[in-house]
């Protein structure tokens, strides 16, 4: 079915989740940085509401897309599976996988820490995940920061490699877009 994966291609599901996760994460890195830089104040609440708000639904969408990888196994890769790019290449996705579930995660227990609702979409405030404690913030945010510069690595080799396939000709990126 065009919307499930198949033994050779990627279905809709997964690409539509691929595509929206990129788009999310390529803009949620750069913001993160930004706000990293600004003392909270009333005038930059929102941006602080904006991270926090993309980084809950890039959550959703990275658990959904684990489970639906469950339901409907994506393809392997082209060419010998156990080629060391290819090898290269799954380790980089599973490691993408587990940043992307522990720096939300971590940034939502280092936000909560501080005893400050956690509010997203301006109106909703996520549960306090963690006791108000200098202790809980610095950690989580210490696993924050470090989680988000491995993945800026890990998409660096994965985008570079993705573009290196795809000026070779070999099809991944067209199954990736096209299916
Ligand atoms: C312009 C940027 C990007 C390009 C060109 C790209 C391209 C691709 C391609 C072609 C594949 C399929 C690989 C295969 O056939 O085995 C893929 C898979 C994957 N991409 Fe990206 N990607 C980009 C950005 C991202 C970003 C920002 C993330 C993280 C949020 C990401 C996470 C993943 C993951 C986890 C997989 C593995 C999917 C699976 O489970 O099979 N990609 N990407
Ligand atoms: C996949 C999702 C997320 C990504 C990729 C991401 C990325 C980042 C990055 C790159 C930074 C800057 C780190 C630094 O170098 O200092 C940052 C900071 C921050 N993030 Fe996230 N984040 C995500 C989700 C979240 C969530 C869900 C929350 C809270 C609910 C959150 C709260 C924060 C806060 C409060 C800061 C500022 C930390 C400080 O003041 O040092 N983030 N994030």
């Amino acid at each position: 079915m065009l919307w499930r994966n198949t033994p050779t291609g990627f279905g809709l599901i997964t690409r539509l989740l691929h595509w929206t996760m990129a788009a999310l994460i390529l803009a949620q890195i750069p913001l993160g940085l930004k706000i990293a830089t600004m003392q909270l104040g009333l005038a930059n609440l929102w941006l602080f509401g904006l991270h926090k708000t993309i980084g809950f639904v890039a959550l959703i969408l990275v658990l959904t897309r684990l489970v639906w990888h469950r339901i409907s196994p994506p393809p392997p890769p082209l060419g010998d599976a156990d080629s060391l790019p290819n090898r290269a290449a799954r380790a980089v996705h599973a490691l993408i996988y587990a940043c992307l579930v522990i720096i939300p995660i971590s940034g939502w227990v280092a936000s909560a820490a501080t005893g400050l609702d956690v509010v997203i979409f301006n109106q909703i405030t996520l549960p306090a995940i963690a006791p108000v404690s200098a202790a809980w913030e610095n950690t989580g945010f210490f696993i924050h920061n470090s989680a988000t510069k491995l993945l800026m690595a890990l998409l660096v080799a994965h985008i570079a490699g993705a573009a290196l396939r795809a000026f070779k000709g070999d099809g991944t990126l067209q199954r990736m877009i096209k299916g």
